[in-house]
């Protein structure tokens, strides 16, 4: 008898808890909070402003090894089957009137480590390693530092 109480209290408690988080989200759905602020699932939020790119600098390597942070902007610069935006200033051929940094003689080394005459394969898309650094603020607390040997 005293178990058939409590299920049936436990029951009555389950309901009223649903009556009363329909009550506190009327549309049912969203209420979500995340690094982006808080937003109902139905609604389009408006987009961030953005960012601005260290123009003046490359940003430093934290470890050795590091595929350099990209200091410049990379809006609609193509990487397809057709073109290769990046190699029109980075390769070896167009750096020096481009003004830009030449891609490594890693970038030549196929998987079996011979040296190709042109960009290896495993390194035509660039944006596998390199992404574009802007100043923003981190969203969650980070205690990183630089290996001993950059730093
Ligand atoms: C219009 C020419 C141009 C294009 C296109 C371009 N870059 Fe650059 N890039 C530069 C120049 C110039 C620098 C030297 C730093 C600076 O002044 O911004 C640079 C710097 C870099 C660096 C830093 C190198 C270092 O030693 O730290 C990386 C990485 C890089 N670019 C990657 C890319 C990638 C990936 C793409 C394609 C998505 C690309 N770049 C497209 C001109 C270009
Ligand atoms: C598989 C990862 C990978 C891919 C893909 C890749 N890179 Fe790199 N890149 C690196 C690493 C790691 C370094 C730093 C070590 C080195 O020089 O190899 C580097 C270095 C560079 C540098 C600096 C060279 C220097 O002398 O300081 C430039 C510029 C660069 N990459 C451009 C590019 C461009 C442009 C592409 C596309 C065509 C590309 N990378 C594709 C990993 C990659």
């Amino acid at each position: 008898m005293k178990k058939l109480l409590i299920a049936l209290l436990s029951v009555c408690a389950a309901a009223a808890g649903i009556a009363h988080a329909e009550l506190d989200n009327p549309g049912g759905i969203g209420g979500l909070e995340s690094l982006r602020g808080a937003a109902e699932l139905e609604d389009t939020r408006p987009s961030d402003s953005f960012k601005d790119y260290p123009k003046e600098h490359a940003v430093a390597s934290d470890y050795v090894f590091q595929p350099p942070l990209v200091p410049h902007s990379i809006r609609s610069y193509e990487v397809s089957l057709n073109a290769n935006k990046c190699l029109a200033c980075h390769s070896w051929k167009n750096a020096p009137d481009m003004g830009a940094t030449k891609i490594s003689v890693t970038h030549y080394v196929n998987r079996q480590d011979a040296v190709l005459s042109d960009v290896s394969p495993r390194r035509y898309f660039c944006l596998q390693c390199h992404v574009p650094q802007v100043e923003a603020k981190p969203l969650v607390e980070n205690n990183f530092e630089r290996v001993e040997s950059l730093r």
